[in-house]
């Protein structure tokens, strides 16, 4: 592992999300204020591979704490997948002088920081960039707090006009491998069934259970589905044939999850674990995943950030249940 880190890069990688830019802000300003030199790498590993790379100044990152997306932009590389890639890129590091990197993404993005690093000897620090929440060791991932909440004013909204007509929301919220912005606005919002792809859909029970509400006159319902479980499309489809009477609508979330002002705890928690990262880099704690655990930074290996994932709570589930009768 090469001595003292100078230069470092900093890239934000795979699916956007909210406070991406506060932690870019806060790597660059604890960088210079150390006396590093820092770079910005655009568009994921694509401009670390195309040699897209930028300086960075304490002005380059001002008035952006409040912007969603990324200044750097962000983008999935196929080329990274391969040590071609990950040579070609590394020789562009080399080139600048670049001996430190800062990744701000998800486990994709961290499986990738860790091949580099293995393979080339430069430190890599992970800050997980994720709206789905599905990174182990750390108990908020940048971006999550704020899908959530928008997730939660849009269902908040879909439910005023489903009380006024009596009618059956399906709700598609993103996460393609995880529940958690569903069980989160779900149980936000008082949804009467939450699905999500941690846990096997019993659609019998579904169905039986909005049979028997019908039955005593219940006909607003709210079922918040996670992407990752089936799609809103597909459990539509089989409420309207086994709960014909339900007058059954749709509505797919999408990308708007992704987007807007980072809440204040984003905001937060990406300045604090940008924070992290340099100083990690300085004190030499290497190829580490900066996390957050009961209010304490927390580092996890990168190999063993990428593998597990944050597990459901079983009494939240149980909170389902009782609450959303
Ligand atoms: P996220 O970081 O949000 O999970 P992806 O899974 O799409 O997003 O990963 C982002 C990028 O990280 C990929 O496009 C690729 O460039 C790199 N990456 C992901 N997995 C690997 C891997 N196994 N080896 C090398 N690079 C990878
Ligand atoms: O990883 C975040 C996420 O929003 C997932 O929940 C979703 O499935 C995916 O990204 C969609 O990504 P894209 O539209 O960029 O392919």
């Amino acid at each position: 592992m090469e001595n003292k880190v100078t230069k470092i890069g900093v890239l934000t990688s795979g699916g956007d999300a909210p406070g991406m830019n506060a932690a870019i802000r806060a790597v660059v300003r604890t960088g210079i204020y150390n006396g590093l030199e820092v770079f910005g790498i655009m568009r994921g590993y694509s401009g670390m591979i195309e040699n897209d790379i930028v300086p960075m100044h304490s002005r380059s990152v001002a008035n952006i704490i409040q912007r969603g997306g990324t200044i750097l932009k962000t983008a999935r590389c196929k080329e990274f997948f391969e040590h071609e890639g990950r040579k070609k890129a590394h020789a562009n590091l080399k080139k600048l002088g670049i001996n430190g990197l800062v990744i701000i993404g998800g486990d994709g993005s961290f499986r990738g920081a860790h091949k580099l690093s293995q393979e080339f000897d430069i430190p890599c620090i992970g800050l997980p960039g994720t709206i789905d929440k599905d990174i182990a060791g750390t108990d908020f991932t940048i971006g999550f707090d704020t899908a959530v909440n928008t997730a939660v004013e849009a269902i908040d909204k879909i439910r005023d006009t489903a009380d006024a007509h009596d009618r059956l929301f399906i709700i598609e919220v993103m996460g393609r491998d995880a529940g958690y912005i569903a069980l989160h606005s779900g149980i936000a919002t008082g949804a009467e069934n939450i699905l999500i792809p941690e846990r096997k859909t019993d659609i019998e029970e579904l169905v039986n259970g909005l049979l028997e509400k019908e039955r005593r006159k219940k006909l607003v319902n709210i079922i918040v589905v996670a992407e990752g479980d089936r799609g809103a499309e597909d459990v539509a489809a089989i409420i309207k044939e086994r709960v014909p009477s339900a007058d059954t609508r749709v509505c797919v979330l999408g990308h708007i999850q992704r987007g807007g002002a980072p809440s204040c705890m984003d905001r937060l928690i990406a300045s604090r674990m940008g924070y992290s990262a340099v100083e990690s880099l300085i004190e030499g704690r290497y190829n580490v995943m900066i996390g957050i655990v009961n209010n304490k930074m927390h580092y996890t290996p990168l190999e063993k950030a990428v593998k597990a994932k944050q597990k459901i709570s079983e009494d939240w589930l149980k909170i389902v249940k009782i609450l959303a009768s």
